[in-house]
This record gives C-alpha cells, structure tokens and sequence, in this order.
C-alpha cells in the first residue's frame, strides 16, 4: 500500500509565502511521496519559483515535479528546474524517479505533456509549418513518456504530467478549447505501459476522476478543482486505488 499526495496548478507568486509549507508536517505523515502536476509558478518568475522552492525545502518526504505551460512562459524552464532540484525537489521532463515506500518500489514517470485534442476532435501534422510543429511536440512528448514509463521495473507504476490524457477529467470545460488541454497520445502510452495511476493538472475547470480508454484511473488535481492543498490517494495491489478517508485537509481548503 502507498500513499500519494498531489496537487497541481499551485500558480505560486511573490505572495504565496507558506501556502504549502504550512501543511508539510501533515502531508509527510499521511502520505508517503508528494506529488506536483505542473503550474507551479504564475507566469515562469525565478522569484515566485524560489517562493515555492523555499517551501518545499522543509518536505520530509519525497517530493517529485513536472513544469506545466505557465512555468515554460519566460522561456527559464531550466533555471526554474535547477532551482527546484537544489531544494531537494526532483523534477521530471520525460525522465523517472524511484521510491522506495517500506518494502515497495514506486516507479513515477513524469513529462509536461500538451495538447493536440481527443479522436473526433484532435490536431493533425498536417499543412502550416505552425501546425505541424504543434503536433510534433505533442507527439514527441508522448513518445517522451512511453520511453520513460516502458524504463521503470516497479510494483507501482504512476504516470505525472500536466497536460490531460483523457477528456474525461476536462468535463466543464469548453469543448472548443480541449485540444489545448490534453493529447489522447499521453493516454495511448499510459495504457501501453499499463500505468496504476495518472495524475494532471491544467484543467482548472475540468474534474477530478476520470479514467483511460485501457481503464487506467486519472486523477486531475489542479487545485482550483480538488479545493484542498492537496487529495491523498491510497494505492493497493490488492484493493485497488481509494481516496484517503476524510476531509484530509479540509482547514486548508482552497475556495
Ligand atoms: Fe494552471
Ligand atoms: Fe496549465
């Protein structure tokens, strides 16, 4: 059994001094790996990543990362991941990280992901230089994650990004602008690599619970969505995937 706390969409800023920090003694007792999907900072500052980096430096668990597009927005996605890591933070970008929880291993891939849209209604690499580019980042991120994810030999397989694999979770959102939210190509490789878990970010309007064509659980986490500092899921083999019981954080609750 392992215990994942994650939250996305966090939008840190010169302001948001202690909105995690405050919460990492109970965090790292209930949960076992903490996990962020992405949106860490408002608009990609190195000062509202260091806001968020010197909170986190008091984890006493694990702490794993993906960026999402606000953090891409100064073009200093590598200065804000070196800070990060400085404080302790793993942060991946088509690459995996290993924990071991008691006697488990809990392998997590983890990439930014974008979008491109869902079959009916998706992007193709086709036409406008533009438009081909879109695609092929897109495209070539999923290819990212299949590696990463087709690299681990865990118990536990848990697939983090920020852009959504399903469409189930953007529910709310306007049709119109799903294929900036998400790709079915990360749900192809997230089902290929029969993931236990995937968690995202991005869809502020979306909702939480959704699940791959493969029937692979998705859990959207942004926090205007889940309401909380963070949700805590309870992973088992045996019984499946649960939420921790309770209103975990529900003093810290985000309205
Ligand atoms: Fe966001
Ligand atoms: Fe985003």
């Amino acid at each position: 059994m392992i215990r994942i706390a994650a939250v996305g969409d966090v939008h840190f800023d010169r302001q948001s001094r202690g909105r995690i920090r405050d919460h990492l003694e109970q965090i790292s007792q209930e949960a076992d790996i903490f996990l962020l999907a992405g949106d860490l900072t408002q608009t990609g500052h190195l000062e509202e990543m260091n806001v968020l980096a010197e909170d986190l430096a008091h984890a006493k668990l694990p702490v794993i990362a993906v960026l999402g597009n606000h953090d891409y927005h100064l073009d200093q996605e590598d200065r804000l991941t070196t800070l990060l890591e400085s404080k302790g933070v793993t942060v991946l970008e088509g690459t995996t990280a290993t924990v071991q929880v008691r006697d488990t291993l809990v392998g997590i891939a983890g990439i930014k992901g974008f979008g491109g849209g869902f079959p009916g209604a998706c992007a193709s690499e086709f036409g406008e230089i533009e438009m081909k580019s879109f695609v092929r980042h897109s495209r070539i991120q999923a290819q990212r994650l299949r590696e990463a994810l087709l690299s681990l030999d865990t118990t536990y397989k848990v697939a983090l990004m920020h852009y959504s694999p399903v469409p189930d979770t953007l529910l709310g959102e306007k049709l119109e602008i799903y294929p900036f939210l998400g790709s079915y190509l990360l749900g192809e490789v997230v089902d290929e690599a029969k993931v236990d878990l995937v968690f995202h970010g991005h869809a502020h309007k979306g909702v939480e619970k959704g699940t791959t064509y493969g029937g692979v659980p998705v859990r959207n986490v942004a926090q205007p969505v889940i309401r909380h500092v963070c949700n805590i899921y309870v992973l088992d083999k045996q019984n499946g995937l649960s939420q921790s019981p309770g209103p975990v954080f529900s003093s810290a609750a985000i309205h």
